[in-house]
């Protein structure tokens, strides 16, 4: 009898889905803080604790369940493109042009961020192109890299994408002879993530007149990210792309209630041209069948009763005075050091720091562990460059005032300083 020696078999073997989905370089970064409490998270992208709108869902929900026949309703199935009452909810409030038509081409998803992948899935194909702001939002670029798609990087000033470097880099893919690659620019227009920059009026008009200018030589979709846009501290609001007369048949908008009112409730949409409506509606068909109904219609509780203006408005005051402490930081502490720059953000959650010339901010620099080392994270600046295109900064970090109360941002940053003095500019290495 001979004995046959078997290789043990892996319990499970992935598929290449599985085998190529990559963890955000942003969660590593979240298990940090959460591990060390004691740590000083100007980080993770969170947001305040203390104004999410626990008295407001509290009342909605109560009066929900009040109504047995609106709250079986509410714990059914709904739709795959979610409830028409918060969808025109969503139009009228966001576009003064045509909301019903908006209504008509909106799906709700769980948080924007499927809205992103579901839209970037069904538009993409390995090696297709999408042009982003450089510094951009890395989730997104993250969600293009799963896809095998290209980002590529158009350079940015004060206010955002500049328009000649858009035509400069499509006239560039032109000629490499890959403008048919080029399927779609990305923008957040109101306190990016993570550049906290706003395209003035003038500079949106711009850019949509580059893509008219090449509308007939491309096919290139507008997506049109505005998560922040209701996070405004001061001035006035500016009209989105949509109502400046984008083409509704080649722009895409997308928005979430996770900013605004509380990202628990994963309750994000957007609105999009055909065929993508389509093609998006059946992805999801496949995926959940819909996104929360019990939470859509939460949120259209809190649209229908007024109650989000209300909450806005602390929400803002809030959020105000956390970017003042956290800029008195700044200028107290950063502004002396040579080379370290920012703006002050007119709303958003983050400020975007420019360090001396030479600092290793990158995950694997020096002031990344002079940072850890003194308690207080920030997000590498490089993970939000696209791979083509512009330059990539290694000496940039992005902050947030979210989370943090005012006493423990002053003293985020104050360590912060400790570090970029004790790093200096020492081992750079590139990304
Ligand atoms: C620019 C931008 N877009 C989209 C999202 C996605 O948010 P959510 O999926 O919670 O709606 C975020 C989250 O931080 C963001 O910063």
């Amino acid at each position: 009898m001979s004995t046959v020696m078997r290789r043990p078999q892996p319990l499970i073997t992935l598929g290449h889905r599985g085998r190529s989905a990559s963890s955000q370089p942003i969660s590593s970064l979240m298990s940090l803080a959460l591990a060390n409490p004691a740590t000083i998270s100007l980080a993770a992208g969170f947001v305040d604790n203390a104004t999410l709108p626990v008295e407001e869902l509290g009342t909605i929900s109560g009066e929900l369940f009040a109504d047995p026949r609106a709250a079986r309703e509410a714990l059914q199935y709904g739709t795959v493109v979610g409830d028409e009452d918060l969808r025109r909810g969503i139009a009228h409030r966001y576009f003064a042009v045509q909301p019903e038509r908006h209504a008509e081409r909106m799906i709700l998803t769980a948080g924007s961020n499927q809205f992103l992948q579901l839209a970037s899935e069904c538009l993409l194909d390995p090696g297709d192109i999408v042009l982003c702001a450089s510094p951009t939002y890395f989730v997104y670029l993250n969600i293009l890299r799963d896809l095998g798609a290209r980002a590529r990087g158009v350079g940015t000033d004060a206010e955002g994408m500049i328009p000649d470097e858009l035509e400069g880099a499509l006239r560039h893919l032109a000629t490499a002879g890959e403008l048919a690659r080029v399927k779609a620019v990305y923008l957040v227009p109101d306190f990016d993530n993570p550049a906290a920059t706003t395209m003035s009026l003038e500079r949106r008009k711009q850019i949509l007149q580059v893509l008219e200018n090449w509308r007939d030589r491309a096919t290139i979709l507008l997506i049109v990210d505005n998560a922040y846009r209701e996070l405004r501290f001061e001035g006035e609001d500016i009209p989105s792309l949509s109502d400046l007369g984008a083409d509704p048949e080649r722009t895409v908008e997308s928005g979430t209630f996770s900013k605004n009112l509380a990202p628990g409730l994963r309750v994000g949409w957007g609105v999009t041209p055909e065929p993508l409506y389509t093609a998006m509606t059946r992805r999801k068909g496949i995926i959940d069948f819909g996104s929360p109904h019990l939470n859509q219609r939460l949120v259209a509780g809190i649209l229908n009763s007024g109650m989000l203006d209300e909450h806005l408005r602390r929400l803002r005051e809030a959020y105000r005075a956390k970017r003042d402490a956290m800029i008195a930081a700044c200028d107290e502490y950063l502004r002396p050091i040579a080379g370290v720059a920012y703006d002050v953000p007119a709303g958003g959650l983050y400020v975007w720091l420019t360090l001396p010339e030479g600092c290793a901010a990158g995950p694997d620099g020096e002031l990344w562990k002079q940072a850890l080392d003194k308690g207080v994270l920030y997000v590498p600046g490089q993970y939000c460059y696209p791979e083509e295109g512009d330059r990539v900064a290694t000496n940039t970090a992005r902050l947030t005032f979210g989370v943090q109360p005012p006493e423990r941002l002053r003293e985020g940053i104050r360590l912060l300083a400790e570090a970029i003095r004790t790093s200096g500019t020492r081992g750079n290495p590139e990304p």
